[in-house]
């Protein structure tokens, strides 16, 4: 496995396989890397001729407030995990390399990207949109895997796709979680044992609001006011959204229908947690 964090290098290398017709597969990650990137890990491997993995805390999706300084990082342990899955190639680079002194350009997905988690973490997604498409740019991936957890990411980066006609495809896959349900996310590392405990009361709302849409009820409303009431009665009182949305729109549809999701984000402690669920 290589690791490498120049730009100029991870072209070097790559070019030579995307010439000889071999298929490129990235995971973009932040690093910290759980069972959740193992899977996407494992994905990309099976599906690619050359595994590629970022690890990269992308400072411009932090808000002056976040967590961006004790954000978990772990690069080492990172290593041996890419190390032992078959990872072909780690690219790791320090802010200067991605973001050298000038750099002066945002990209913006209107429209999806002040919704849900960006009406609470302004410029937020255009931090996360500028990163991806740079890492394409730098990789020129055939496709890329990402978490289902991050659900409205998930869409505005196929958004970006689409309209800026990119020769990527992406994947989503089903979100990994723990034997009680918690959503595997590396901001689990902030949570108390009490806390902890607490977090696993978000899958249970949202799989209440699920059974009772299975049972009948279409109006978005009533669903988003049982999965809110399920939260506070666990104890989950510090609610940034509940919400039903459609999962091309982020808009919330007049009734809702098998491929809707249900949304969740809820601060537990000092953790921002975001979980979600297919109706
Ligand atoms: O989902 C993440 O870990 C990050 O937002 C991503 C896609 C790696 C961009 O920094």
């Amino acid at each position: 496995m290589e690791t490498l964090s120049k730009i100029c290098r991870i072209r070097e290398l790559l070019e030579p396989e995307k010439r000889a017709g071999r298929r490129v597969g990235l995971v973009p990650t932040m690093g910290a890397l759980h069972e959740g990137h193992r899977a996407l890990i494992r994905a990309c491997r099976q599906k690619s001729d050359v595994a590629v993995v970022s690890i990269f805390v992308n400072p411009t999706q932090f808000g002056p407030s976040e967590d961006y300084a004790r954000y978990p990082r772990a690069l080492e342990k990172d290593l041996e995990l890419c190390r032992a899955e078959g990872v072909d190639l780690v690219f790791a680079p320090e802010a200067q390399e991605m973001y050298p002194k000038g750099f002066a350009t945002r990209v913006r997905v209107e429209g999806l990207s002040e919704k849900l988690c960006g009406a609470f973490r302004p410029g937020h997604f255009d931090g996360v949109a500028t990163v991806v498409l740079k890492l394409f740019e730098i990789v020129s991936p055939d496709f890329a895997l990402f978490g289902e957890k991050d659900f409205q990411q998930f869409v505005i980066l196929q958004r970006m796709v689409k309209d800026l006609n990119l020769p990527v495809t992406l994947e989503a896959l089903e979100t990994v979680r723990e034997k009680d349900g918690l959503a595997l996310s590396s901001r689990n590392a902030y949570l108390t044992p009490q806390e902890r405990h607490l977090a696993t009361g978000i899958l249970l709302a949202l799989q209440a609001g699920r059974a009772c849409f299975e049972h009948g009820t279409k109006d978005p409303d009533v669903l988003v006011a049982l999965v809110r009431k399920t939260l506070l009665e666990s104890g989950i009182e510090t609610l940034d959204y509940v919400t039903l949305i459609e999962p091309e729109t982020l808009e919330t549809p007049i009734q809702a229908y098998p491929g809707c999701r249900m949304m969740v984000a809820a601060r537990v402690g000092r953790a921002r947690l975001i979980d979600n669920v297919r109706l």
